[in-house]
């Protein structure tokens, strides 16, 4: 290449190039690409609500709906007859809706704004999506073809894996997704842990596992947002997120089919893997839209050593 060459004109390789490239499946691509896009949507409105979280009225006194809800609506008017999907569920409906004619090839799952109790201090938020080829209702091994989120921080970046490795993209100022990192792997073991919940509800086996981290030197990374605290673990290589059974809620908080799936898919594709502290999350079986589990996600060692200690008698 000449000098001087601005990287805008070297082999710029945008999302949908890169699924091309990967050989995902022609329906899968555009809908992958379709979902991305929205993200910009979903985005305009974070920007739009002013930060504010519910109940706000717009400028013609409309009740503002909150931004989950709005989340939610713009995703689902963008997979509606899009020709892809079939059905519909999302953390902000009780039950699953068919949004096309009934014979489309794929169902979505979608946590349409993660962490949106966040917002008004303009920490890092997120979209969750799962992209399944039969019922929901199983197991997501059996189920599950693609998952992606996106990430709402100083950039929005979006990674995704349709089972042929997990990348990240980034969105440039032209309002592309350009590739940023092809093939993240992680690592035997990383050096940072995000620990959900409150240390005073914790397990006496967890607590133990939390302390063994402690002593060996894991930094603490918590942000209270699912989606950047996973994808540091991502883009660091390493380490593990845990939102454990606690004593009062021995399912814990994290919902498997919105958020753990997803993530479970992505991180698997990257090497790592996900448990619920006993069994792989992708092999549980998913019985109703709330069904919520312990979670202990990320690189090899330390996800085993949680086991270990929680097999511990
Ligand atoms: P959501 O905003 O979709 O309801 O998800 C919030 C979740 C998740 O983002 C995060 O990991 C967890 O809540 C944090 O819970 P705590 O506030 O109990 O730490
Ligand atoms: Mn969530
Ligand atoms: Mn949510």
């Amino acid at each position: 290449m000449g000098e001087g060459i601005s990287d805008y004109t070297r082999f710029v390789v945008d999302l949908r190039r890169h699924m091309w490239m990967a050989g995902v499946e022609m329906e899968l691509r555009r809908l992958i690409w379709q979902i991305a896009v929205t993200g910009k949507y979903i985005s305009a409105k974070i920007h739009e609500s002013n930060r504010k979280l519910a109940g706000y009225k717009n400028l013609y006194g409309e009740e503002q709906l909150s931004l989950d809800r709005s989340a939610d609506e713009i995703l689902k008017n963008q997979l509606q007859y899009s020709g892809f999907v079939r059905e519909y569920a999302s953390e902000e409906r009780d039950a699953v809706i068919q949004i096309g004619k009934g014979e489309e090839k794929y169902f979505v799952t979608a946590d349409p704004l993660d962490g949106s109790s966040l917002v008004d201090t303009n920490l890092s938020i997120g979209t969750i999506i799962g992209i399944h080829k039969e019922s929901v209702f199983t197991r997501g091994r059996d189920s599950m073809v693609a998952a992606l989120y996106i990430t709402y921080g100083p950039l929005i970046t979006m990674v995704y894996s349709a089972g042929k490795g997990t990348h990240e993209f980034v969105l440039n100022r032209e309002g592309e997704y350009v590739l940023s990192q092809e093939h993240i792997m992680l690592e035997e073991r990383g050096s940072i842990y995000s620990p959900g919940g409150l240390r005073k509800d914790y397990t006496k086996k967890h607590l133990k596992y939390l302390e063994y981290l402690e002593a060996a030197g894991y930094k603490l990374r918590y942000s209270g947002g699912f989606v950047p605290d996973i994808n540091q673990v991502l883009i660091k290589r390493g380490g593990v997120f845990t939102y454990p059974a606690l004593m009062k809620s021995p399912r814990g908080k994290l919902r498997l089919l919105f958020e753990l799936q997803p993530m479970a898919f992505i991180i698997e594709e990257a090497g790592g893997i996900a448990t619920d502290g006993e069994d792989e999350i992708l092999s549980l079986r998913v019985q109703d839209l709330e069904q919520r589990c312990p979670i202990y996600i990320g690189s090899r060692f330390e996800v085993e050593k949680a086991m270990e200690f929680l097999a511990a008698n």
